[in-house]
């Protein structure tokens, strides 16, 4: 793009904002909001809250989103530095500990040999992952924290390779990627949220940096626009963030150039000393609250306020609700949808008309697509101060959590309306709100599916012929696809398109989850194959051994877990090595004298070896 054409995106935004206060849709302030919540000087940082917050102080230090990243120092840190190994095909890692340092040691057939002080111990839940410095030979440059190459799985106690939580290829073997404070940095740790913002103020063509606001990704009909009312004051603003982070002060007046220049410089830049707090802080969802701190009736805003910033809804809607903006708060985070495998849910590819996301991380942009995002917060179902119990939030999906819904749905309040609208026992699993419009479909980060957070239905057009396995399969493992769509046409009076039914499953008469493993996209694979396994779904094994293969190794170890399910015992397959030593190791464990198994159908962009730093 030019930069006339570029200046003028902006100026058009200013023209905009003119009359912005006569149209009368910008959320209006209330008395005793702060003036500006979102500038580095509006920040005050966790412990100023403690003092007249203390009980909620107290549950948000043992908060998982809070200790996401922690130094290593003192810090509670399950992966073994005790001079344990992995072995990834030809490589290796050893995890030690001197004194009060950790290190990793790679050696890599491929990459060299390298040696890391751990810097930063990130999650804890389900895995760690490690930033650290290089300490022997060519070491970092600069430095830089680099994120380590090995993760550690807390539940099995296992080392895995980075980058296998999400949709990546094989990797040829073990090298760090990436630099932790220009990948990880933003979702995991509390920063101004302006920074965040200069992409979207910027435009179309903004250099690519971490943690960009979420609405690019929204339908044009749910993005809200960031008007600037003052662009001097904004250039001030960007200037004075600049020259903390580069000590020099930069020319120029021009906001749209200079927020180029922050953008670039926060990519270069940013290191921990830039952050307000390490790990997630009150202020990375409550916003800069150091007004409210110095006066109490200040309150804090989930909407960001700036004095040369005003935030406008779409054409014709209306202004965020106080629910929109709580979840607007967790999309800052929970929007991933950036790892470069192509497909989203609904049908939808990711660099075109994305749909949602089909793996952990995307929830709240997931839950702004969906139905209820404007009255419903996350905070209707998760405690933002502190972990969830696992076992409240399974209650949910249960006709016990109806509750939560028929609160604004009332007309479904009663068992018989619940039968009546849902064709299922209203006492039963399928008489839950949640189980069908929050399906069990998603890739969460323990190789168990976790809920879609989009709220739709499962007879959506674009959902059954667009995504497979077809929403019912979830309870009905052993459904045909043909039985299904014909209950959901009778019941709803939904009418399919059978040549869009017939392209996904290859027949009517196949059985769902079956065919989905056989044909689908990775990660509908991936979700059939945890089905299977939930269902212990007798005669799985063969698609779940071959699926130990997997082109994506992601799917290969919810294979695994899957197997485990059916078979009721470990499955004896070291998944650490090529896709072809993996296909000869199944064969001779399921038996010694079969010949190797056929691969699945590679997908069509599985980048083996392809290093992607802006993974989760
Ligand atoms: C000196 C005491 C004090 C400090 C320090 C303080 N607060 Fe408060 N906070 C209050 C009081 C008092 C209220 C209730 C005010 C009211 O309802 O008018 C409150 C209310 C709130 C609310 C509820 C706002 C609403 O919309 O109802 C939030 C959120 C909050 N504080 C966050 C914070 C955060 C974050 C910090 C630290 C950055 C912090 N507070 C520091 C005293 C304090
Ligand atoms: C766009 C925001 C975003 C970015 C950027 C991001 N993450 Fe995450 N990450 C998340 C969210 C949200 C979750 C929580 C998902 C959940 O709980 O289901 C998460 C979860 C994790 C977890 C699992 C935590 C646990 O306790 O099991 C690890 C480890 C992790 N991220 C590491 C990283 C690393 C390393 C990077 C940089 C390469 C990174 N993330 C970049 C948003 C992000
Ligand atoms: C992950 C996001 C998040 C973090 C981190 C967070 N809060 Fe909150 N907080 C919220 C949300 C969202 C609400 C509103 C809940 C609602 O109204 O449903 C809230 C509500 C509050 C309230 C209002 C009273 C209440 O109990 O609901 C206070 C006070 C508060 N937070 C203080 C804090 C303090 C102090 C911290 C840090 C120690 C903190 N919060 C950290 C998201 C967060
Ligand atoms: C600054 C980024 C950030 C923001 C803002 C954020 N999250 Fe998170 N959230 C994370 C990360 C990172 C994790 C992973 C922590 C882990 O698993 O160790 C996480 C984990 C979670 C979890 C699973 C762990 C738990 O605490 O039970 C839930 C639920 C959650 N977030 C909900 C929310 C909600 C609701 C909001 C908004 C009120 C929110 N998050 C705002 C980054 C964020
Ligand atoms: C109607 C209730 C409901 C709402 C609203 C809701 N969630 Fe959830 N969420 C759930 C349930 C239930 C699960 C548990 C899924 C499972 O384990 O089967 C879950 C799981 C999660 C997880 C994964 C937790 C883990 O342990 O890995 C995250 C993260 C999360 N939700 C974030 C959000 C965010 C962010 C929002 C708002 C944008 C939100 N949720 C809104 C019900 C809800
Ligand atoms: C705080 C109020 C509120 C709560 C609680 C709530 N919803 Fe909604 N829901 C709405 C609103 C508002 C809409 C949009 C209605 C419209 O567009 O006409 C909606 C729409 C929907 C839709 C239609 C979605 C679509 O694509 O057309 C479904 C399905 C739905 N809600 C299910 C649920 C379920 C299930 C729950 C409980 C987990 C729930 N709602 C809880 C307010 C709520
Ligand atoms: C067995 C699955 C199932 C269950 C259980 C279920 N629904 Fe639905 N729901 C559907 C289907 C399918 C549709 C779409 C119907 C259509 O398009 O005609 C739908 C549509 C909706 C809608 C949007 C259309 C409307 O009626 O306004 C809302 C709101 C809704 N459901 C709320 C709920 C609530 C609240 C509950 C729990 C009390 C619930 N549903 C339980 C399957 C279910
Ligand atoms: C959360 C789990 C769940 C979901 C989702 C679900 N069902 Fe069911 N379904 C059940 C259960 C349990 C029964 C048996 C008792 C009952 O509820 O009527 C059942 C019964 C049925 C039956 C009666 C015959 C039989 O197989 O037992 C049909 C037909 C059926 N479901 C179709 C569907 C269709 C079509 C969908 C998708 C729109 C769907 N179900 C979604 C759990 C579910």
């Amino acid at each position: 793009m030019s930069r006339a054409s570029r200046t003028l995106s902006l100026g058009a935004l200013v023209a905009a904002s003119a009359c912005a206060g006569r149209v009368g849709q910008a959320p209006a302030a209330r008395d005793g909001d702060p003036p500006s919540n979102i500038l580095r000087a509006d920040y005050a940082g966790s412990e100023s809250c403690a003092p007249c917050h203390p009980a909620i102080h107290a549950a948000w230090q043992r908060s998982p989103m809070h200790n996401m990243t922690r130094l290593p120092h003192g810090a509670l840190v399950h992966a073994p530095f005790d001079g344990a190994e992995y072995r990834y095909k030809d490589d290796r890692a050893r995890f030690e500990r001197l004194g009060a340092e950790r290190y990793l040691e790679v050696r890599s057939a491929g990459f060299g040999d390298h040696r890391y002080r751990i810097t930063k111990v990130i999650g804890g839940r389900y895995r760690e992952d490690f930033a650290g410095v290089e300490v022997t030979g060519g070491a970092s440059p600069g430095g830089r924290e680099e994120i380590l190459p090995v993760s550690y799985r807390v539940e099995s106690h296992a080392f895995r390779v980075k980058g296998y939580s999400v949709m990546v290829g094989e990797r040829p073997g073990l090298r760090a990627g990436g630099v932790w404070s220009q990948t990880c940095v933003l979702c995991h740790n509390t920063a101004p949220l302006f920074e965040s913002l200069w992409g979207a103020l910027y435009g179309a063509g903004a250099p690519a940096y971490q943690g960009v606001v979420v609405d690019r990704l929204l339908p044009v009909d749910r993005r809200l626009a960031l008007a600037v009312t003052d662009p001097p004051a904004l250039a001030t603003a960007l200037r004075e963030d600049i020259t903390r982070l580069t000590g020099s002060t930069p020319g120029g007046e021009d906001p749209h150039r200079l927020l180029a220049e922050a953008a670039r410089t926060l990519r270069e830049r940013l290191g921990p000393e830039g952050l307000v707090e390490i790990g997630i802080g009150c202020e990375s969802c409550h916003g800069g609250s150091r007004a409210h701190v110095g006066r109490n009736d200040l309150l804090p805003s989930f909407a960001p306020r700036a004095p040369f910033l005003e935030v406008r809804p779409p054409p014709g809607q209306p202004p965020p609700t106080r629910a929109e903006w709580i979840n607007r708060a967790c999309a800052r985070c929970h929007q991933v949808l950036f790892t470069r495998y192509p497909y989203t849910w609904e049908g939808g590819l990711r660099r075109h008309d994305p749909g949602g996301s089909h793996i952990t991380s995307g929830e709240a942009r997931d839950f702004l697509l969906g139905g209820c995002a404007r009255q419903m917060a996350c905070t209707t179902c998760h405690d933002p101060h502190g972990a969830d119990d696992p076992g409240r939030l399974q209650a949910l999906a249960t006709p016990a959590g109806n509750r939560v819904c028929v609160g604004c749905h009332d007309r479904y309040a009663t068992a018989e309306a619940v039968r009546a609208h849902a064709h299922h026992d209203p006492a039963g699993a399928g008489g839950s709100c949640v189980a069908c419009h929050l399906p069990r479909k998603n890739l969460g980060l323990g190789y168990e599916l976790t809920r879609y957070h989009r709220i739709g239905a499962p007879t959506d057009q674009a959902r059954v012929e667009g995504d497979r396995p077809l929403e019912c399969a979830l309870c009905h493992p052993a459904a045909r696809v043909g039985e299904l769509v014909a209950s959901m046409e009778r019941w709803w009076g939904k009418r399919y398109d059978r040549r869009k039914l017939l392209a996904l499953y290859g027949d009517l008469g196949a059985p769902v989850l079956a065919a989905t493993a056989a044909r689908g996209r990775p990660h509908e694979q991936a979700t059939a194959l945890a089905v299977m396994g939930d269902a212990r779904l007798p005669g799985a094994t063969p698609a779940l051994a071959a699926a130990l293969a997997h082109p994506y190794p992601l799917v290969r170890y919810y294979a695994r877990r899957a197997l485990e399910k059916v078979r009721g015992a470990p499955v004896p397959v070291d998944l650490e090595q090529d896709a072809a030593d993996i296909r000869v190791a199944v064969a001779r464990w399921l038996d010694p004298t079969a010949t190797p198994l056929a691969a699945p159908r590679p997908p069509p962009n599985p980048r083996p070896g392809r290093i992607e730093a802006d993974e989760d």
